[in-house]
């Protein structure tokens, strides 16, 4: 893309920290508290990525992934799509093994970590001895030397989650993460599965470009037109941009998370996805013959 083309993009966060730590709760608090009055009972569903405009505009999109191995894995599948990793530690427990796990996944995709010291409200809470025992591991937060942004959080009371944002933010300014919307649209499978009624529903990330109601495109395996689009809620919307998650329906199969999704001319998608299901029938007899 020509630079000219570049145009600031939300960032794309994950969550990630050891077990009990916080981060489905940290991921509800901020979805429920972003969602205008009214909305807040209709969220059921699982969703595996979600968007949160604040007040003033700025936008921030989550990925829900259901742990580290999603992560590695959507890695090793080649989409390196999130652009910040919030490190949650629970104050009352401390860095554990899956903290030192969560660190060494960033630190080796090369994505910047944002420390959130969670369940300060409970009286075992220690976030000092947490910021200490991160110099450990080479996390070296703002108050202790370092450059790394921490905030102190209660994902049960809300206290903090303003901080944690606003840092978000900060560390997405420093990265001056932009995209092209001016061209077909380009992304990454975070998860997808059928629908009884709706058919193939593939959450897609869009990274450059913007997809329309209408297009026709290519997605791992499968090509398809965009029928419906929907937001994280099921609510309608006609296009999406770079850094939007978005929910698809039209899809010719179900792809795999991690999967590229590229917007294209219907025949060329048509003849890609051929090629590739028959490659992938080879494939698993292959597997098959060898037991
Ligand atoms: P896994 O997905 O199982 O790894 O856990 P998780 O990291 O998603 O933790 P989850 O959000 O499920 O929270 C674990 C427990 O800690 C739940 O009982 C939460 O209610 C509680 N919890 C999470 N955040 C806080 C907090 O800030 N304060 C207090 N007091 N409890 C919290
Ligand atoms: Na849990
Ligand atoms: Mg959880």
């Amino acid at each position: 893309d020509d630079p000219a083309d570049l145009k600031p993009r939300p960032p794309v966060v994950t969550v990630m920290g050891h077990v009990d730590h916080g981060k489905t709760l940290l991921l509800d608090r901020i979805r429920k508290s972003n969602v205008v009055a009214g909305e807040a009972g209709g969220i059921t569903q699982h969703i595996g990525a979600y968007h949160v405009e604040l007040e003033d505009g700025r936008s921030i999109s989550f990925l829900d992934t259901p742990g580290h191995a999603a992560f590695t894995a959507m890695r090793a599948r080649g989409a390196d799509i999130t652009d910040i990793v919030i490190l949650i530690v629970a104050a009352d427990d401390s860095v554990m093994p899956q903290t030192i796990e969560a660190i060494s996944h960033a630190k080796n995709a090369g994505v910047p970590m944002i420390v959130a010291v969670n369940k300060v409200d409970l009286p075992a809470a220690n976030p000092g001895k947490v910021k200490q025992e991160l110099l450990q591991h080479d996390v070296q937060v703002e108050d202790y030397g370092g450059q790394v942004l921490a905030a102190e959080i209660s994902a049960k009371t809300g206290q903090g989650i303003d901080d944690l944002l606003e840092k978000v933010l900060l560390q997405a300014e420093l990265l001056e993460l932009t995209a092209n919307p001016d061209r077909a649209a380009h992304g990454a499978v975070i998860e997808a599965q059928l629908d009884v009624g709706k058919g193939p529903v593939v959450t897609v990330l869009i990274q450059k470009g913007t997809l329309r109601v209408g297009d026709d495109f290519l997605c791992g395996i499968y090509d398809g037109r965009v029928r419906a689009m929907l937001d994280e809620r099921g609510k309608q919307v006609k296009e999406a941009g770079p850094g939007m998650p978005v929910q698809i329906l039209g899809s010719g199969g179900v792809p795999q998370a991690g999967d590229a999704f590229q917007a294209m001319d219907a025949d060329r998608a048509a003849e890609i996805a051929a090629n590739r299901q028959r490659l992938d029938r080879e494939k698993q007899l292959r597997i098959k013959e060898r037991g």
